[in-house]
């Protein structure tokens, strides 16, 4: 499954779309929450910093037969030069709080990012069954 994000309503859309695909797992009420916030704030993100991309998500397995969702999300805005300092909680470039990042990362699972100045920028966040 794969949202364009371009314009304000994608955002929604995303949320939307991560907001079945979590019931369809049937993920508890909290990590729905979790997982939509995230999503929230890495459609966001894009809309706001690299003005065009994309969330896809799909299922992944892990040891012993567990399962759980990635999510990734993809542009090719102006990157990100220090990827450090743009996870520090209150960093900010726009006119946000600076909590984005940082919180995807506490709220899921497992999280990765990658930048490069110029090309765009990759973030995956993760949420497994229990
Ligand atoms: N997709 C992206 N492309 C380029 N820069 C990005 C991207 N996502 C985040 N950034 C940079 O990382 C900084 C931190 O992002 P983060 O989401 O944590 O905070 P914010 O968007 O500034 O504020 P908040 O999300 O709390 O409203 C941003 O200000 C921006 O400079
Ligand atoms: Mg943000």
């Amino acid at each position: 499954m794969k949202v364009e994000i371009v314009k304000e309503e994608d955002v929604v859309a995303a949320r939307q779309a991560a907001r079945q695909a979590v019931v369809a797992y049937k993920f508890s009420l909290v990590d729905q929450t979790r997982i939509i916030t995230a999503v929230s704030e890495l459609a966001r993100n894009i809309l706001l910093y690299a003005v065009c991309g994309w969330m896809e998500y799909h299922e992944v397995s892990g040891p012993r037969g567990k399962k759980g969702l990635e999510f990734v999300f993809q542009d090719y805005g102006p990157g990100i030069i220090d990827i450090d300092l743009a996870m520090t909680p209150g960093y900010s470039t726009g006119n946000g709080l600076g909590l984005g990042l940082s919180g995807a990362r506490r709220l899921m699972d497992d999280f990765a990012i990658t930048s490069h100045q110029g090309e765009g920028t990759i973030v995956r966040i993760t949420k497994w069954l229990n």
